[in-house]
């Protein structure tokens, strides 16, 4: 027996304006009732992406196929609205002359279409609105009308492009999860496109991480946290520290220790990245810190330069002694030393990522 095909597969995409490319051989596979999310920074072909899944936008070379079927390559192409594909985009402009009911019936056969509708408005909490009209709900009520009209003809894929980024910081948490949950009722494939690391944390069972029109890394969102690929793709997701050295016989010399770069040629230059919450604090004891050990090797001795409290966590930024460099580090709750506070600060080897440096 062979495997089902995934519900989307899209193949070696590539999409170029005036010359330029702007997606650059793009390849994705999501099986049903899976989210993955296409994160990255502005401009970097997300959208455009998208619009060629969709079919409002074509393709200069690659191929999309849907549970198996090919969908478009560069000479066949199904039209938008026969690929099963529903859309929700970032302005998810309602009808506004249309009730709530009708919004949501809108792509349904007609008849048959109440049942559907009712049971949609209960999925997203809002039995009882089908009268009302747009402009009587607020950004949240809207946000889930617009989703249960996605979702109503039942699509095999549901592409969302920045869907929550007109919501209210506060109520963005709650609205992701209940779509989240729908989602997965529903057993929809999902391409949820967002710039916000949080969002695709929240959301994703696989980050496809995107740059300059290419997918740099692809994974779970642990292992895209735990094992970026570059410097870059460490420091999307939160700060970083960077700290830089020379190799030589595979190892690298800081404050810190010398740390292990296997592989990497005597001369080459890296950067030890690590983030702030995983930078260890000690207290100064009569001028020493502690012992070293192997995981958190040598001490370095630091001066507090200043620290805010953060709400769940407080931030307080060294100046390291040896090499001048500043270290940013959280901690949980409230710590709050003076400026001028000697303290002892240990880097955790199985948390910070080497990176031969580039250019
Ligand atoms: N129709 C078009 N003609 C020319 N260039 C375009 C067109 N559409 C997009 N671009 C360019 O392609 C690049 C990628 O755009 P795209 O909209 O896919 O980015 P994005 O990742 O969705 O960004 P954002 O997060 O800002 O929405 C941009 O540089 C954009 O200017
Ligand atoms: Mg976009």
């Amino acid at each position: 027996m062979t495997a089902a095909p995934p519900r989307l597969e899209v193949q070696n995409l590539v999409r170029r304006y005036d010359g330029r490319t702007v997606v650059d051989d793009v390849s994705l596979k999501i099986e049903a009732g899976q989210v993955t999310c296409l994160l990255g920074p502005s401009g970097c072909g997300k959208s455009t992406t998208l619009r060629m899944i969709a079919g409002v936008d074509m393709q200069d070379e690659g191929r999309i196929h849907v549970d198996g079927n090919l969908v478009c390559d560069t000479v066949f192409r199904v039209p938008p609205e026969r690929r099963s594909i529903g859309l929700m985009f970032q302005d998810f402009a309602l009808f506004p002359h249309l009730s709530v009911a009708e919004n949501i019936a809108f792509g349904l056969p007609r008849g048959g279409a109440g049942r559907r509708v009712e049971e949609l408005l209960d999925r997203v909490s809002l039995s009882g609105f089908s009268p009302k009209y747009p402009h009587e709900l607020s950004g949240g009520e809207q946000q889930r009308v617009a989703l249960a009209r996605a979702l109503a003809p039942n699509p095999r894929i549901l592409l969302m492009d920045e869907p929550f980024s007109g919501l209210d910081e506060r109520l963005r948490d709650g609205i992701r999860d209940d779509t989240l949950a729908l989602l997965k009722e529903e057993g929809t494939a999902v391409l949820l496109v967002t710039h916000e690391p949080h969002e695709a944390m929240r959301m994703a069972d696989e980050i496809a991480l995107m740059r300059a029109g290419r997918i740099v890394q692809q994974g779970a969102p642990y292992n895209i946290y735990n094992a970026p690929v570059d410097r870059e793709a460490a420091a999307f997701f939160s700060d970083i520290n960077i700290l830089r050295g020379e190799v030589k016989g595979a190892l690298t010399r800081t404050p810190f220790g010398e740390f292990l770069a296997p592989g990497v040629p005597d001369g080459t230059e890296v950067e030890i990245a690590i983030r702030p919450q995983h930078v260890k604090i000690d207290f100064d004891r009569a001028g020493r810190g502690p012992s070293p050990t192997p995981v958190d090797g040598t001490a370095a001795r630091a001066v507090v330069e200043r620290a805010r409290f953060m709400g769940r966590e407080s931030l307080v930024e060294f100046r390291l002694d040896d090499g001048d460099e500043i270290l940013k580090a959280t901690v949980p709750a409230v710590f709050l030393p003076k400026p001028g506070t000697v303290m002892w600060l240990m880097i955790r080897r199985d948390r910070c990522f080497v990176f031969p440096r580039r250019g």
